[in-house]
């Protein structure tokens, strides 16, 4: 009787001292899930909101100026406007700008992984989530060419011989092109460190 009480209790207290870890495990994956959301529609806004500017300000080159001189630097001030835990890119497996390559294995595969879905006619996921370590968490959110627009210098650009000059001068190991509506464009990768 006395062991069976024992045995008791001593199941009792690990299972709550189970629970404990367990319940921040997924409050903090909760956390991680809300600033990746956060991050990215704030990259996705920046950008989309100076690409509309500049197009009906100046058109598809002066739009495709911005976005080779400041789209980078603008992704890396979405990042630090998001603190210094937080950082955003883009990725894509047909990139344009050679810095936007998947850069480790596992951006590979869930880049692959989402075209795999998008070929088979699969709804794909809003995010997904990679636990790179203890403290580490990658954030990735499908991009589509989602917008007419986008095709002006992702779909068949030899339709705009300014475009295609421009584009050629400027990116000549161009993959970007060819692409048509709701085609998979890439991922944006927020990088969040507990
Ligand atoms: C006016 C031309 C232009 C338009 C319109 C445009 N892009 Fe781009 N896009 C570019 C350029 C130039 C780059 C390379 C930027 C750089 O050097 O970082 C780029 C890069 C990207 C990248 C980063 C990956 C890579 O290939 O380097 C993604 C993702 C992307 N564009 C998606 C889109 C989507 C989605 C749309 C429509 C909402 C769009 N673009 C509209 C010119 C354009």
């Amino acid at each position: 009787m006395k062991v069976t009480t024992l045995l008791l209790s001593g199941l009792l207290t690990s299972t709550i001292v189970l629970a404990n870890p367990y319940e921040s495990e997924q409050e903090e994956l909760a956390s991680v899930i809300e600033t990746g959301q956060k991050s990215s529609m704030l990259l996705l806004k920046t950008l989309g909101g100076n690409l509309k500017k500049h197009m009906k300000a100046g058109g598809p080159i002066a739009a495709a100026e911005f976005c080779m001189t400041n789209a980078f630097t603008l992704t890396d001030k979405v990042g630090n406007d998001l603190g210094e835990d937080v950082t955003v890119k883009r990725i894509s497996l047909k990139e344009r700008n050679p810095a936007n390559r998947p850069a480790t294995d596992e951006e590979s595969t869930v880049l692959n992984t989402f075209q795999a879905l998008q070929d088979n006619n699969i709804l794909l996921p809003k995010y997904l989530v990679e636990q790179v370590n203890k403290d580490t968490y990658k954030y990735y959110k499908p991009l589509s060419i989602n917008k007419g627009v986008c095709l002006k210098c992702h779909g068949d650009i030899s339709k705009d011989k300014e475009v295609e000059a421009y584009i050629g001068e400027n990116y000549p190991a161009d993959k970007a092109t060819g692409y048509k509506l709701n085609d998979l464009r890439g991922a944006i990768v927020v990088t969040i460190k507990k």
